[in-house]
């Protein structure tokens, strides 16, 4: 019996997060593993009437679920960084997800801006480092608001942090079985002092791992081959904020924000999952946004907890629905949201 935590969110997240607990449901049915969930409403509507962002008491429970499954954070009427420092990123970091795990994956059918290129050239996964570099709020202000003002923004890149990540990308590349070629993604000629860290690391684990071929790039020429030659990439490791960056990039060469998915691992405690295209408030309550991101996230949420067969059904009625759909953008569909989390439902019943 898994338990749970789902955390709907802000704007189209719930929307979304119901989708992918109807196929959650289907497949429990189908597949044979029992679940339960309990539902946290934290974000942008009870931070604004009560001022609370997230409890220590809810961090205590989320540690002891087997999964969280997250829809969005952020709120226009909340400035930003609060509520995303305050849920995600302290999720993250509080429950030491130290992996954000992020699939590029272009299915069968599915439109991507790059030309000639198809779902043979798009298939690798970026791991972002997730609990460390930029994001570890480190710094602060001098003299602020006058004309001497500094601001420092400080990246902390400890050699344990760079390492359980970099390992961690090693055997998620072994396990692919895919080119067994191991990127790291990283600006050495620059930061030479954090990207120093993590290429005399990448080089001293590489050497446990003689069948992964290591090849180095800088994040900006990544970006330049991701378009150009997307099929040179089988996994990518990088720091936390080229990994946000890249991952962005990644979704759009995979279709779009309406189909990308995320996980926030932690290989020994509690990972989490969620579509990485945040609450798109112009579109909440309208049906029309695309759940299949957040399907997608349930899938990778049981593909963690072990239920492979759920995981592989599920993926198969993604294919056939897809298939189906006019477009995967943001009521372009030809289907609304709920509709697609139908059709999903159905697939799976069907095989
Ligand atoms: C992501 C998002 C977050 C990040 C924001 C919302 C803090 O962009 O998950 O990629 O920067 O990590
Ligand atoms: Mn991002």
């Amino acid at each position: 019996m898994y338990n749970i935590a789902v955390i709907p969110g802000d704007g189209t997240g719930p929307e979304v997060i119901n989708e992918g607990l109807k196929v959650l449901k289907a497949l429990s049915g189908k597949a044979r593993f029992t679940y339960q969930t309990v539902t946290y409403d934290f974000g942008g509507e009870r931070y604004k009437k009560t001022g609370e962002i997230l409890p220590d008491s809810a961090l205590q429970e989320f540690r002891q679920a087997d999964a969280i499954y997250l829809g969005a954070i952020g709120h226009p009427d909340v400035q930003p960084g609060i509520l995303e420092k305050g849920i995600l990123l302290k999720i993250r970091f509080e429950l030491d997800q130290y992996i954000n795990l992020r699939p590029v994956k272009l299915y069968p059918h599915v439109d991507t801006p790059l030309k000639d290129k198809g779902p043979q050239d798009i298939d690798f996964t970026v791991i972002r480092e997730n609990t460390e570099g930029l994001y570890v709020g480190s710094g602060g202000f001098l003299k602020k608001g006058t004309a001497d003002e500094i601001a420092i923004q400080e990246s902390i890149n400890t050699r344990k942090g760079v390492e359980r990540c970099v390992r961690y990308a090693y055997e998620l590349c072994r396990k692919r079985a895919k080119h067994n070629k191991l990127t790291l993604c990283g600006k050495t000629n620059v930061l030479t002092y954090a990207h120093d860290l993590w290429q005399r690391v990448f080089d001293e684990v590489g050497r446990e791992y003689p069948g992964i071929a290591t090849n180095y790039a800088n994040v900006d020429a990544i970006c330049m081959w991701m378009v150009k030659n997307p099929e040179w990439f089988d996994v990518i490791v990088t720091d936390n904020m080229f990994g946000d960056i890249i991952t962005d990039l990644g979704a759009m060469i995979q279709g779009g924000m309406g189909i990308a998915a995320g996980g926030n691992i932690n290989p020994q405690g509690t990972s989490m999952f969620e579509p990485i295209g945040g609450s798109a408030p112009k579109y909440t309550g309208m049906n029309v946004v695309n759940p299949l991101a957040a399907i997608s996230a349930c899938q990778m949420m049981l593909e963690t907890l072990g239920e492979a067969e759920a995981a592989q059904l599920l993926e198969r009625a993604m294919v056939t629905v897809i298939a189906k759909m006019k477009s995967l953008s943001a009521g372009k569909m030809g289907y609304t949201t709920s509709q697609v989390g139908d059709l999903i439902v159905a697939a799976i019943e069907e095989s």
